[in-house]
């Protein structure tokens, strides 16, 4: 993968606070894990220092970066109980500038354990608080359901990218969805925006997806990115080979929607000023 964007790099020496993007719809097999993996990489390829944190006990974002059960030291479980600081839970990854946070199972056992604990929803932002200086973007993948770990995503990000499948019921859950996100924003976190919609496993030969993803546009408008991932059968087979899209098949259709993502995604946030710029919150 080359290094394109320089000007990017550059902007990325300097001490800040990285922005935090929470992946999150509660449906599942709607391009969640995908989009993270993949978005990831495609922004360290842009020259980011990018770090992904797997909040899903499935873990299907570790073992999509090439990282089986029996792989993982530390976790986001250790990370959220503040058993291991990120600098010990993270590990670099096959690709160059994405560092990682894996998951295991034992997470899904967590609602349970801090049921009772005061500010319960606030563990991740907590050990993220001072921690993410060193990267530009962090990226979390959230399990499919609203439940205390997408609490914890929502509450330490800056935003939330939702992924949309293009099938019949695509909106069916994002009324839930945006209730979720306003009550965060009311409370625990009033930072928090929509950093989009992306429209996911477009298939250009079935006329569905095109009436569900202008259904879509109807309805949320410029909060849907242009860029659209199509269905593409090298991105569903780059997981069983442990690597991104873009390094299994840098030159197929979903390889440069997810660059094309990348780079629209950075050019919104280029034209917005950068108030926490300098701090490390
Ligand atoms: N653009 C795509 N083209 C083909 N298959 C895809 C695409 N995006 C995701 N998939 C496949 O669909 C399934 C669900 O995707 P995943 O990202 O795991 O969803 P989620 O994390 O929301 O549950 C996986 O098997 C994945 O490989
Ligand atoms: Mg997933």
């Amino acid at each position: 993968m080359s290094l394109r964007g320089e000007g990017e790099a550059r902007a990325n020496s300097g001490a800040r606070r990285a922005r935090i993007i929470a992946i999150a719809n509660q449906k599942g097999g709607v391009g969640k894990t995908t989009t993270a993996v993949n978005l990831a990489t495609a922004l360290a390829d842009r020259g980011r220092r990018v770090l992904l944190i797997d909040l899903d006990p499935q873990g299907n974002a570790s073992t999509g970066l090439g990282f089986a059960p029996a792989d993982r030291g530390k976790t986001s479980y250790d990370l959220l109980r503040g058993d291991a600081e990120l600098d010990t839970a993270m590990t670099a990854t096959i690709v160059l500038r994405l560092f990682l946070v894996t998951a295991s199972a034992d997470l899904a056992g967590i609602e349970l354990e801090i049921a009772q604990e005061d500010r319960r929803e606030s563990l991740l932002a907590r050990s993220l608080r001072g921690q993410t200086t060193g990267f530009d973007e962090v990226l979390i993948d959230c399990p499919p359901s609203l439940n205390l770990l997408t609490i914890n995503a929502l509450t330490a990000a800056d935003s939330v990218l939702v992924p949309l499948q293009c099938e019949y019921y695509a909106l069916e859950g994002m009324a839930q969805l945006m209730r979720t996100i306003e009550r965060v924003q009311q409370g625990l976190n009033p930072r928090l925006v929509l950093e989009g919609v992306l429209l996911t496993m477009y298939d250009q030969r079935n006329n569905l997806s095109e009436l569900v993803a202008d259904d879509v546009r109807r309805h949320l408008g410029d909060k849907v990115f242009k860029a659209v991932i199509p269905r593409n059968v090298r991105v569903s087979e780059a997981p069983s080979h442990g690597m991104p899209v873009l390094m299994y098949d840098p030159r197929c259709a979903g390889s440069d929607a997810y660059t094309d993502l990348a780079i629209e995604m950075l050019r919104r946030n280029s034209g917005v000023p950068r108030e926490r710029r300098g701090a490390a919150a």
